[in-house]
């Protein structure tokens, strides 16, 4: 298990580098990200997360399997785009609605080196747009209005502190 990186911390606003090579190492911390997904109850992690900028992340979706993402690049996103509460491991407390594209296509390298492409939508199209972010330093709250990222932001370090 990982500590989580949180808010505040440079390296989650880095762009995370591709993996060189799907080896044991890789697989091993692969899943050591997947204990500290379940133990934050998380249903997507970036390897950023746990302060490793690989272009790298995990999902499991509820009604979904536990899925690897090595390098992967999103080729398609639809048109129509939906809103739904996003949190994150990395900003413990805070929730806010977030509007996304509601499929995509995506293409990635599994944990056994076989490269694949799924078409997601809805819940785990939302966590897979969630996580791709991440590897661009990008966190949901970079994706609000700046007003209401301003406010959130506070009430984070309010409790935070607290
Ligand atoms: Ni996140």
């Amino acid at each position: 298990m990982y500590n989580i990186v949180t808010l505040g911390e440079s390296v989650l606003t880095k762009n995370s580098i591709m993996v060189p090579e799907i080896d044991d190492e890789l697989k091993h911390f692969i899943e050591g990200m997947f204990d500290t997904m379940y133990e934050g109850k998380g249903i997507g992690l970036a390897a950023v997360q746990v302060g490793n900028p690989l272009r790298l992340f995990i999902t499991h979706s509820p009604k979904d399997m536990p899925r690897v993402f090595i390098n992967p690049v999103i080729v398609e996103t639809a048109l129509e785009e939906d809103i739904y509460e996003e949190g994150c491991l990395s900003i413990p407390g805070i929730n806010a609605d977030v509007k996304r594209p509601y499929a995509v296509k995506i293409q990635a390298w599994n944990e056994r080196g076989k490269p694949f492409a799924l078409d997601a939508d809805r819940l785990l199209a939302r966590v897979i747009q969630h996580e791709y972010d991440h590897l661009n330093g990008i966190l949901f709250i970079d994706r609000l209005e700046s007003k209401k990222r301003d406010r959130l932001l506070k009430s984070y370090k309010r409790k935070s502190r607290a």
